[in-house]
C-alpha cells in the first residue's frame, strides 16, 4: 500500500523523506531514517567539497539504505554538487530558481535531482529544468518557507502542473496528515520538525524541550532571523522572536564550526546544536505546524515506523 512512484524511483521501502534541515540533518540522523527504510538527508553547510565527499563515502558504506544531500541555493558550492552526486541517490535544492545546469551536473554524477518548491510555476520551472521528483511546500513548513499556500491546496495545483512524483511538506507529523497527503496524491511525505526531536538528532536540548512544550498555534512565520540570510521567511516558535527582540547585546552565544567557537549575532540563522552555549531561548527554533505531533525523544527509526503504520492502516481503511 505504501509503494509509490517515490519509493519504485529512489529505492527505499517507506514514502518518507526526512528533511534536509540545516544544522540538524547530520549523518547519524539522515543514517537512522535511512536504515529504517525511509530516505535520509544531509546537509553539509560550509563544508569543503572534498570533505563532503569524504563524509559522503562513509555514510555509504555505513548503510545500506538510500540517502540523499540538501543544498540551499543562497550558499551554494558546485564543488560539492558534485562531489556529492557521485554518492548520493539524491541531491536535492531548495530556496533559489531551477537550474537546468546544476540538475545536468547531478544527473552525469549518477544522482537524482529535486527540488523543493513553493508555487506550481515553481514546479514547471524545476520539472523543465529536469527533475526526477519534487517537494512541493506548504506555508504549515518549519524553517525557511519558500510559498504562501497551505500545503493540499499547493498540491494539488502543482499535482495539476508536472508529471514527475511530487512529494508534501509542511505540517506533516503524523500517520493521519500523511495518509491524507498520500490520498490527495502525493508520492510521499517530507518529514522536518518530527525528525529535530529524535534521537539521534543534534539540535540543543533546550530547542528539544521548546518543541516537546509547544503546539502548532504557537507557531509564526517571521523575518525576525535574517542576519546571514535576508529577505527569506521563515517558522519558527514565536517564543524565539520575543525572546530574541528582548535579548540585550548583539550576540546571542557561540558555535562549533569546525575546532573553532564563533559568535552567533542576535539575529541570525543557524539553530542551536547541543554544543551551541548562549542563550538558546532567543535563537531561531525553527517548527512548523507539525510540532503538535511532537511529544517525546525517539529514535528516529521509531518515528518512520509509527507514520508508516498508521498511514498505512488508515489508507487500507479508506479504500
Ligand atoms: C530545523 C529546520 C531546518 C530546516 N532547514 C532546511 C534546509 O536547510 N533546507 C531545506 O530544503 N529545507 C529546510 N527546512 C524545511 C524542510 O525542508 C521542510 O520543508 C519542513 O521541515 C517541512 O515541514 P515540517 O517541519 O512541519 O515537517 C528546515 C526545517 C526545519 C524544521
Amino acid at each position: 500500500m505504501l509503494d509509490t512512484a517515490f519509493t519504485r524511483l529512489v529505492g527505499c521501502s517507506v514514502p518518507i523523506q526526512q528533511a534536509g534541515m540545516g544544522g540538524i540533518a547530520d549523518a547519524p540522523l539522515a543514517r537512522a531514517v535511512s536504515d529504517a527504510g525511509a530516505l535520509g538527508m544531509v546537509n553539509m553547510v560550509m563544508v569543503p567539497a572534498t570533505e563532503v565527499a569524504a563524509r559522503l563515502e562513509v555514510m555509504a558504506e555505513q548503510t545500506d539504505g538510500v540517502f540523499g544531500i540538501n543544498f540551499l541555493m543562497p550558499f551554494l558550492d558546485v564543488a560539492a554538487v558534485e562531489a556529492s552526486a557521485g554518492v548520493c541517490r539524491v541531491v536535492e535544492f531548495f530556496y533559489g530558481e531551477p537550474d537546468a545546469s546544476l540538475v545536468a551536473r547531478v544527473h552525469r554524477g549518477g544522482a537524482l535531482a529535486v527540488w523543493q518548491v513553493g508555487t506550481a510555476e515553481e514546479a514547471r520551472q524545476a520539472e523543465g529544468a529536469g527533475c526526477d521528483f519534487l517537494v512541493a511546500q506548504g506555508v504549515e513548513a518549519g524553517g525557511h518557507v519558500r510559498g504562501r499556500l497551505g500545503v493540499l491546496t499547493l498540491l494539488a495545483q502543482v499535482l495539476d502542473s508536472v508529471a514527475v512524483p511530487v512529494l508534501a511538506a509542511g505540517g506533516i507529523g503524523t500517520g493521519r496528515a500523511m495518509a491524507g497527503a498520500l490520498a490527495a496524491g502525493a508520492a510521499g511525505v517530507r518529514v522536518g520538525t518530527r525528525f529535530v526531536a529524535a534521537a539521534e538528532s543534534p539540535a540543543h536540548p533546550a530547542y528539544v524541550d521548546a518543541l516537546l512544550g509547544a503546539g502548532s498555534g504557537d507557531t509564526v512565520v517571521t523575518t525576525a532571523f535574517s542576519v546571514m540570510w535576508p529577505d527569506a521567511p521563515h517558522r519558527v516558535l514565536a517564543s524565539c522572536v520575543e525572546a530574541m527582540k528582548a535579548f540585550e547585546g548583539d550576540v546571542v552565544g557561540e558555535m562549533r564550526m569546525g575546532d573553532m567557537s564563533v559568535p552567533i549575532p542576535k539575529g541570525a540563522v543557524p539553530c542551536p546544536r547541543k554544543d551551541t552555549t548562549g542563550a538558546i531561548e532567543a535563537m531561531p527554533l525553527y517548527a512548523g505546524e507539525s510540532v503538535d505531533a511532537v511529544t517525546r525523544r525517539q529514535p528516529a527509526r521509531e518515528i518512520v515506523e509509527e507514520l508508516a503504520r498508521e498511514a498505512e492502516r488508515l489508507l487500507r481503511g479508506w479504500a
